[in-house]
């Protein structure tokens, strides 16, 4: 099965993409969380990157597609994966397509631009393992620290709020153009677009979601 989770930054793709790997045994693959590890590696591609996510502009198309097309080839991807903040931009999408790249589900989460703001400037992380937490809405069982290893959580540079409103202004320039091109590519070859409202509980979403996969596969 192959899946994208579409939506603007903080909508909640990662909180929901983690569940979905777990349910139906597919790897997620977000460049988001690929070009941190990068960062934190300190690579060559790190280092380009770097000042680039920080003020919330997007990596070029070149580079994230050479990424993508070098995971993908992996084994664990072979009965499907999950992308989660790919494709960002149409030309990102048309590279899926010409590489062959048949994909049966595309979700769209959709959530108000203040909420997202709320949202992400309180979200903090495990760098570790990228397990997501909320200092109000999902606080870690003690303060500042991650569940599962007690190591600390960290905020992500361009969670800032002025950060933060830069990545949804391109997400709306650069990202939404998605909305209408994968409504039209799942119609034309058969796969399944499907909208989930972003707001309310995790487990409310998740369940929302289940019933879209459940329904159409
Ligand atoms: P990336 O890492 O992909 O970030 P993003 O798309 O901006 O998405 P986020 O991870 O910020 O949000 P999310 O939707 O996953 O929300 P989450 O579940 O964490 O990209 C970062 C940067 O990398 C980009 O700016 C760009 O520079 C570069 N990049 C990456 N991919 C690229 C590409 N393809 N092309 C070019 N550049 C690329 O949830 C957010 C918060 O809300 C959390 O605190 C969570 O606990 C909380 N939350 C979740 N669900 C709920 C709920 N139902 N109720 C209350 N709180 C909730």
């Amino acid at each position: 099965m192959k899946i994208i989770l579409l939506g603007a930054p903080g909508v909640g793709k990662g909180t929901q993409a983690q569940f979905i790997c777990q349910a139906y045994g597919i790897p997620q693959i977000s460049t988001g969380d690929m070009l941190r590890q990068a960062i934190k590696d300190q690579t060559p591609l790190g280092i380009k990157v770097k000042s680039v996510m920080d003020r919330g502009d997007l990596v070029t198309d070149e580079i994230i597609i050479d990424l993508v097309k070098e995971r993908i080839s992996a084994s664990d991807c072979q009965s499907g994966f999950l992308f989660d903040g790919f494709p960002r931009t149409i030309p990102q999408a048309e590279s899926l397509r010409e590489a062959g790249v048949e994909i049966d589900f595309v979700i769209e989460i959709n959530l108000s631009d203040q909420k997202i703001i709320d949202r992400l400037s309180g979200r903090r992380v495990h760098p570790g393992s990228g397990r997501i937490y909320h200092l109000v809405f999902q606080p870690p069982k003690r303060d500042g620290v991650d569940d599962q290893t007690g190591e600390p959580l960290v905020q992500r540079e361009d969670d800032l709020e002025e950060t933060i409103k830069d990545r949804l202004r391109v997400y709306h320039e650069q990202t939404a153009p998605l909305i209408d091109f994968y409504q039209a590519e799942m119609q034309a070859k058969g796969g399944s677009y499907g909208v989930v409202e972003g707001d309310g509980a995790t487990e409310e979403i998740q369940k929302s979601i289940q019933k879209l996969l459940g329904e159409q596969s």
